[in-house]
């Protein structure tokens, strides 16, 4: 079995990124420069905004983390994400998700500009994506993609069955896979709280990606010996054991599905650490746009 290490894959990719930022800064050229919106103080969007924030810092691109209180006005949001658009100094723009109730996500997805939206979540950048266009990816689908290749699973022709259909991962995840070339070739099965027959479609998968946020969902009994195991789970758990006082627990029950899989992402230390090099990837993207515009 082969533990697929986010590790090493992200810094492998994080050290290219920053070598480029670096050779780009000595040319005279500014930094890379991504903005974060964050929006009440729910402990788990805070530690995600804090890495992609620490992560900006140590590849040598400049950052701007922006709080507002969870009372915060749609309007005065949806003001700072206009001000940002115009701002010629930022390249990429994420608001963390999930938003406060009394704000439509919608609503703000569609007020970034598409060419700053390093989460692609826009729906022109979802619609250059689906017609296989070039765009910004969203983050945890790229990641599994650059962790695919990182490692160099095989895919034409696999099945891939992805359990979740969310917009941030099953969806996009399902359209990557089944796009001509590598990582794609896949024939691939979405599966979502409707399917009926989860653990039949589950025991045919080559490449089983579980996003579906059910801590260990995935049992052993539910995986085809061999297949390549994808946990985009993160969800916190109660442990008076650890000082935070919670643990990180994936979808998958990896203790007892890692000795059956040909390999398996760990969690944490998988797929979370390849969503930032993912928003990584994205926001030198629009930089390099951006200083050539
Ligand atoms: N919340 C959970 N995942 C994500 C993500 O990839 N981007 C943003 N903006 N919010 C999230």
């Amino acid at each position: 079995m082969q533990l697929l290490d986010g590790k090493i894959a992200s810094a492998a990719i994080l050290q290219k990124i920053k070598s480029k930022t670096a050779a780009a800064t000595v040319a005279g050229k500014r930094k890379p420069h991504l903005a974060a919106i964050l929006i009440g103080n729910d402990g788990a969007s805070e530690t995600y905004v804090a890495s992609k924030v620490k992560t900006c810092t140590e590849i040598g691109f400049d950052s701007t983390l922006i709080r507002f209180s969870n009372d915060i006005a749609e309007k005065e949001l949806l003001q700072k994400i206009e001000a940002l658009n115009l701002d010629p100094h930022i390249d990429g723009i994420l608001v963390q998700l999930p938003l406060p109730k009394h704000i439509a996500e919608e609503k703000i997805i569609h007020a970034i500009a598409p060419h700053k939206d390093v989460d692609g979540f826009h729906p022109y950048n979802v619609g250059m994506m689906t017609s296989g266009a070039p765009t910004f990816i969203p983050a945890t689908p790229y990641g599994i993609l650059l962790m695919l290749e990182h490692y160099q699973i095989p895919t034409k022709g696999k099945h891939a069955v992805v359990i979740g259909r969310s917009h941030i991962v099953g969806t996009p995840m399902s359209i990557l896979l089944s796009r001509k070339g590598y990582p794609g070739d896949c024939t691939v099965t979405l599966c979502h709280s409707a399917t009926t027959n989860l653990k039949e479609i589950a025991l045919q998968a080559d490449i089983l990606i579980a996003a579906l946020g059910k801590t260990e969902f995935i049992t052993a009994d539910m995986v085809k010996p061999g297949a390549v195991i994808i946990d985009v789970g993160i969800t916190r758990v109660e442990d008076s054991s650890k000082k935070s006082g919670f643990a990180i627990k994936g979808d998958v029950k990896f203790d007892e599905v890692a000795p059956i899989a040909s390999a398996i992402t760990p969690v944490p230390g998988g797929v979370g650490l390849m969503t930032i090099a993912g928003l990584m990837m994205n926001t030198w993207n629009a930089y390099q746009k951006h200083i050539a515009a």
